[in-house]
């Protein structure tokens, strides 16, 4: 049995497909370079039968990242595989996932197949995607409300027909850690060329177990592959979180005694990244990761950690990517100073321009705020990276009026398709008033599903992060915006949302 735990990333493909969370290719490429920064093994980058979009998003995934594996979903039939072969085409390691549902409700009620059918098609779909891709995975979906003998019966054939990878998920998050760690066990002992293959865990997290049922599958049943997002993305409850796995692999090495390649300094760059793009935000008790995860108020517990840290601390925030919230850059600072404290922060823009301009914003944003965090310029450069050439809104200039006693009224310039257009509208608040001005021109129709602001560092001097999510014929998407005023903040975010509407194509759901 291999020490290696191989950590398999699937923010791009499980994560994304949470309602609202769906990115543009340029912010799947900008999430996937994190990754490799990172050192995951394997970075799941979509699922290319889904959308164009996202056969694009791999595409471009598959050429640029040269050290992770780059992997893309498909279902078990000849199209599906075919196009996740074509967006893999040209990378470095390149693995196709493929998958179909194993329990009896899915195969009835969702695939209308029988046992013998789903069989056949799993083996199938494996030989056809060997004859593309040396490295396959094979899920069976449901796996752990699947009959035992059956699945035993279509994973042995799987392998047989080539699947190095073996995955089962807890599709719909019913498991309990020791029954799942024990059922990975058994089927491992069950069937017979298990060795030809690793086993994989992916666990969802309607219970709140994904990352306790993943551990199991590792210590009990024998898995050697975790399947997990950043900051737990993913619908419903989410994915096992990357971050809290990895960590407690590290942490408690004494018991597991695997390794793990991940480079856990990056972690925290890559939480922001993945939050301040899809406006998904941390809560602040979130492990590892959330604000509050190394953050000692007892009086009981500073004293403690004052005396000697270990007395409460199990890991080191500095380790995970957590910097003392200290100002690191201010109005005289030079150009090459940000550039380093981009690469110090793991930013890697794409091109001089794209320092210039955000180099540009962050001047401007230094005239207006004495001192800037790191917090500050990771929002500005996912904001800088937000912004597309090809897009159909963009903001300009805001100004509004509110007194007491008064009905707030707000005036937005912003351009529509490269034309620049004026709206004035009256509303509840400043905020309420510019989002309707902006309205004036954009006609969307769309209905607004959530608005939260966060301040993105602790005081009333702070940048405020806002983040819109809109609905519109049956799609759910996020804008995010950042500014040092929030009314600003929200028309960014408004409009970040409006071109997210415009811009995406529907896709697939890999689960449908
Ligand atoms: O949860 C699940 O079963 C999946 C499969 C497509 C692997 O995401
Ligand atoms: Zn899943």
């Amino acid at each position: 049995m291999s020490d290696k735990l191989v950590i398999f990333d699937t923010t791009l493909r499980d994560g994304e497909q949470s309602p609202g969370a769906s990115m543009t290719r340029d912010e799947k490429l900008r999430i996937a370079r994190q990754l490799e920064r990172l050192k995951v093994d394997v970075i799941e980058a979509g699922f290319a039968a889904s959308s164009n979009g996202d056969f694009e998003a791999i595409k471009a995934i598959a050429k640029a990242i040269k050290d992770s594996t780059v992997c893309s979903l498909s279902r078990a039939n000849d199209r599906d595989i075919t196009l996740a072969a074509d967006a893999l085409e040209g990378a470095n390691r390149a693995r196709i996932h493929t998958f179909i549902a194993t329990s009896p409700v899915h195969m009835e009620k969702k695939l209308r197949m029988t046992p013998e059918q789903v069989l056949e098609q799993a083996k199938q779909a494996v030989r056809f995607a060997r004859n593309r891709v040396a490295d396959i995975e094979f899920s069976a979906e449901d796996a752990y409300r699947s009959e035992e003998d059956f699945l035993c019966r279509v994973i042995e054939a799987a392998i047989h027909e080539g699947a190095g990878t073996i995955n089962v998920p807890d599709t719909v998050g019913y498991a309990i850690p020791e029954l799942y760690g024990n059922f990975i066990k058994r089927l491992r002992e069950r069937v017979p060329n298990s060795d030809k293959a690793i086993w994989s865990v992916h666990c969802h997290n309607d219970l709140g177990m994904a990352v306790a049922n993943s551990l199991a599958g590792v210590k009990i049943g024998g898995a050697r592959q975790v399947e997990c997002t950043i900051n737990g993305l993913g619908e419903r409850a989410g994915n096992c979180s990357l971050e809290e796995v990895v960590m407690a692999m590290r942490t408690r090495r004494d018991y597991f005694d695997l390794d793990v390649g991940v480079d856990i300094s990056h972690i925290l760059a890559a939480s922001r990244m993945v939050s301040q793009t899809t406006g998904f935000v941390v809560q602040p008790n979130k492990a590892i990761v959330g604000a509050n995860a190394f953050a000692h108020t007892a009086g009981i517990h500073q004293d403690g950690i004052m005396k000697a840290r270990d007395t409460y601390e199990i890991m080191r925030a500095e380790d995970v990517g957590w910097t003392a919230n200290k100002m690191i850059l201010g109005k005289l600072s030079g150009r090459n100073a940000f550039k380093q404290r981009l690469q110090e922060l793991g930013v890697q823009l794409d091109s001089e321009a794209d320092v210039n301009l955000a180099f540009a914003k962050f001047k401007e944003l230094a005239d207006r705020k004495s001192e800037i965090f790191d917090e500050d310029i990771l929002a500005l450069v996912s904001e800088e990276n937000m912004i597309q050439s090809h897009d159909q809104f963009a903001f300009v200039s805001l100004a509004q009026h509110s007194e007491t006693g008064e009905l707030p009224q707000a005036t937005v310039v912003m351009t529509m398709a490269g034309q620049e257009v004026t709206g004035t509208a009256n509303g509840n608040g400043p905020v309420d008033a510019s989002l309707k001005a902006i309205e004036v021109n954009a006609k969307s129709g769309a209905e607004m599903v959530l608005y939260s602001v966060n301040a993105i560092s602790g005081s009333t001097e702070s940048q405020g992060e806002v983040t819109v999510r809109l609905q519109h014929s049956g799609r759910v998407v996020n804008g995010v915006g950042a500014d040092p005023d929030i009314v600003v903040a929200s028309a960014k975010a408004y409009l970040n949302a409006l071109n997210k509407l415009a811009s995406q194509a529907d896709r697939v759901a890999a689960q449908g």
